[in-house]
């Protein structure tokens, strides 16, 4: 008896950052995924091919403390989880779109069809923020929340999840080469923040007010009033210090082939994204990794195979 599972990647449209401290983020599970299959066995293990390690008689790959701390908790609660697993993802890895989250979730799934034939996105959610804690000191909770749920979520810590009803569309995703870390750009605004409450607070609540207009927009697929929405929070987030020259080279050479372009996720470094029409044209964009993805997707899933 095996179980497998899969879940989506997310692109956040809107409100990044902001959304750590209490803002709200317009986010749409895309296309990528990342994949886990467990099965029973007497001793704990989990394997990753990308990045390649593993954890075995309580040796662990750096990389998969978090993922481990959070399989031994699900096994406490559901012994029948203990068992070998083994994860693959198709999302490049520290650039912005979630990996992190979306490879937690999909362990969390398998670990839960395997104890119980049944993974209850709920409990797969609450199980996927324990590693999301240890790998992002801090987070907001809005990447597994998309990754668990998928489709097209505005979310904020106080409102919670709400679930958008938004049809077909297309994203250009512009990736640069080297990964960055999401808990360094969260602790940079934080003390962006510390020293100057006054204005953060100003572009934080502005930030809301257009996360809330850009769902409507979302949701009526009128794309045009979502553009200007996309550029405002590009410049915020170049305010806010989490732009780099790399990032504002593809957003400028997205930008020139006719899309509203922003760089998505942490920043520092990454990927950013090109929303319109000109999407289903030939993009540019000067970097290492271009791709064009489909949102939304359907959440998590999982099987039992005996
Ligand atoms: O770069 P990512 O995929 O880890 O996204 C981070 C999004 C932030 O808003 C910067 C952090 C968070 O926890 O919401």
């Amino acid at each position: 008896m095996r179980a497998l599972s899969r879940a989506p990647a997310k692109v956040i449209l809107v409100g990044e950052h902001f959304v750590v401290h209490g803002g709200r983020a317009l986010a749409v599970s895309i296309d990528l995924w990342a994949t886990a299959v467990a099965e029973p066995s007497p001793q704990l293990s989990l394997e990753s091919e990308d990045p390649p390690g593993a954890c075995r008689a309580g040796e662990c790959a750096p990389h998969l403390r978090p993922l481990h701390a959070m399989l031994e908790d699900m096994v406490a609660d559901h012994p029948r989880a203990l068992g070998r697993y083994r994860l693959s993802s198709g999302i490049p890895q520290a650039r912005g779109l979630g990996s992190s989250a979306a490879t937690a979730v999909s362990l969390a799934a398998a670990a839960l069809a395997l104890a119980e034939g049944d993974a209850p996105r709920d409990d797969v959610y609450r199980y996927a923020m324990i590693s999301e804690r240890i790998i992002h000191g801090n987070p907001s909770g809005v990447d597994p929340a998309v990754s668990t749920y998928g489709g097209a979520i505005l979310y904020s810590k106080s409102e919670g999840i709400r679930r958008l009803s938004v049809g077909p569309g297309e994203l250009v995703v512009c990736c640069g080469a080297s990964p960055r870390s999401t808990a360094a750009m969260v602790e940079s605004v934080a003390e962006f923040r510390r020293s100057r409450e006054g204005l953060f607070e100003a572009l934080m609540e502005s930030s809301s007010d257009l996360v809330a207009r850009a769902s409507e927009a979302l949701e009526s697929g009128d794309v045009a009033s979502l553009a200007p929405i996309i550029r405002w929070h590009q410049g915020a987030l170049r305010v806010l210090g989490v732009s780099s020259p790399e990032l504002e080279s593809y957003v400028a050479a997205m930008e020139s082939s006719g899309m509203a372009a922003k760089l998505t996720g942490a920043g520092g470094g990454g990927c950013a994204i090109g929303l319109g029409d000109a999407a289903r044209g030939d993009p540019r964009c000067p970097s290492a990794m271009i791709m064009r993805v489909h949102y939304p997707t359907g959440g998590v899933e999982s099987w039992v195979q005996s």
